[in-house]
């Protein structure tokens, strides 16, 4: 299993380009199984799980070719309507192809995700929306087996806003007989990103990136081509680095307006941004100054960079408070901070972090995607060697990470 080896103690210098995000790639690959033809997809990141989906699609029967940053996919003839075990084992965001295939096909057999890391992420949103859709849904050895000869318009509330939930009722609604209405639905920046390519391929969608989406179903769809948004998860990521190593970067097709509340946090913090079009400059200040977050759905603070923030105020002059409230376990990567010195102490929902001087280079383990990010940018600072171990955690969501910050000066290099 691949380690990274980080050498900390470098402020990082120069200028990084930020990849598709993933979170927007998943939704946008699935919604080609909605409508036959030639679909294209530009600006995905080269990461496992886009792969991951690309095979999971190859097993339904739709053939696709990557070529760099771009995928092709032929959706004439759907072959499978069951997303395997082994595929949503290994990736979640398989859920995404349930709503899609529904409309499609009229059926769908996809494994029930189990918990994971950071959470029990139940899909009852998923499976609740469909049913009230008119789709028969039944729970059999562990897999969603849903049925609708053709679903229909229904009104539909979120107990809680769900990224995939959204993505997956909006993409079933598309084909569906009348009006859909999505309420308390997410608001994320990838939602609009799919939204937008769902209406290149003919959808009629309104009041995506609110909390109430009206999807008028459509009697048919061309296929899509879509370039993905950037991803605001790995912009935020590269800007705490700057901010913990205090360094001065400038962060390349990026868009800022998808990371506000990070960047109005960031500047708590005392660290200088600079916001242009596409691009954002951060300067890591001398001294970092506590801030208090609270995760909250968009456009609150995100929780895919909760533990990336938190490994900043570990080396802040006063004390923090980070309230996780979207996941019930994502605080793993804790432990690990802990064995680097970092001083902290949780309560239920809440970290209480006191800032310490330095953090020091130790054997550290990855657990999930994010906390795998929060131990590079631990590494990055700390006082000598930090090796961090399971990083196919960190391949997932971050491509080619080592290269963009060894660009930037980092002593970061993977021992295979
Ligand atoms: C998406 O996960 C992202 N994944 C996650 O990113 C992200 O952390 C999360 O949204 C929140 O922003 C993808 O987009 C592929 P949710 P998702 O449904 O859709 C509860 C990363 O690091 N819930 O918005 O699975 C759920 O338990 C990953 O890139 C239900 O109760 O998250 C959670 O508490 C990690 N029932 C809350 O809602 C449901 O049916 C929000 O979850 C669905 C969700």
């Amino acid at each position: 299993m691949d380690k990274i080896e980080i050498d900390g103690g470098i402020r990082l210098n120069g200028e990084v380009n930020i990849s598709g995000a993933k979170n927007a790639a998943l939704p946008v690959m699935a919604a080609s199984i909605l409508c036959p033809g030639d679909h294209r997809v530009t600006n995905l990141p080269g990461l496992r799980d886009i792969y991951t989906m690309g095979k999971l699609l190859g097993h339904l029967g739709i053939n696709f070719q990557f070529d760099g940053d771009e995928a092709t996919f032929n959706s004439d003839n759907i072959t499978s309507i069951e997303a395997p075990y082994d595929f949503v084992k290994t990736m979640r965001a398989s859920i995404l192809v349930l709503g899609p295939l529904l409309a499609r096909t009229g059926e769908a057999k996809v494994s029930l995700p189990g918990g994971c890391a950071i959470g029990a992420r139940p899909v009852n949103f998923h499976t609740m929306g469909l049913a009230k859709m008119g789709a028969e849904i039944t729970l059999e050895e562990g897999y969603i087996h849903a049925r609708a000869k053709k679903l229909k318009g229904a009104r539909i509330y979120f107990d809680m806003p769900s990224v995939t939930g959204t993505e997956n009722l909006m993409m079933a609604a598309v084909l569906a007989e009348g009006t859909t209405i999505l309420e308390n639905a997410a608001c994320e920046p990838e939602i609009i990103d799919l939204a937008d390519a769902l209406v290149t391929m003919g959808a009629d969608i309104s009041g995506a990136g609110t909390n109430n989406i009206t999807i008028n179903g459509v009697r048919e769809l061309r296929p899509l081509n879509h370039q993905v948004i950037p991803d605001r998860i790995e912009t935020g990521t590269f800007m705490i680095a700057a901010g913990i190593t205090g360094g001065d970067i400038t962060i390349n097709r990026c868009i800022p307006a998808h990371s506000e509340a990070l960047i109005r946090k960031t500047v708590e913090t005392g660290m200088e941004i600079s916001v242009e079009r596409g691009r954002i400059r951060v300067k890591g200040a001398g001294t970092i100054m506590p801030v208090d977050i609270k995760t909250m759905p968009h456009p609150g603070f995100p929780t895919d960079m909760q533990a990336q923030f938190m490994t900043l105020m570990t080396l802040s002059n006063g004390t923090s408070l980070i309230t996780e409230n979207i996941f019930e376990n994502r605080f793993m990567h804790v432990a690990e901070l802990k064995r680097m010195g970092a001083d902290i102490r949780i309560e239920g929902s809440t970290a209480t972090v006191s800032g310490i001087k330095k953090l020091t280079g130790a054997p550290v383990m990855a657990t999930d995607l994010r906390a795998s990010a929060s131990l590079i940018l631990a590494g990055l600072a700390a006082e000598g060697t930090t090796v961090i171990e399971r990083v196919y955690h960190l391949d997932r969501g971050y491509e080619k990470i080592e290269a963009k910050l060894q660009k930037m000066g980092a002593r970061i290099r993977r021992i295979v």
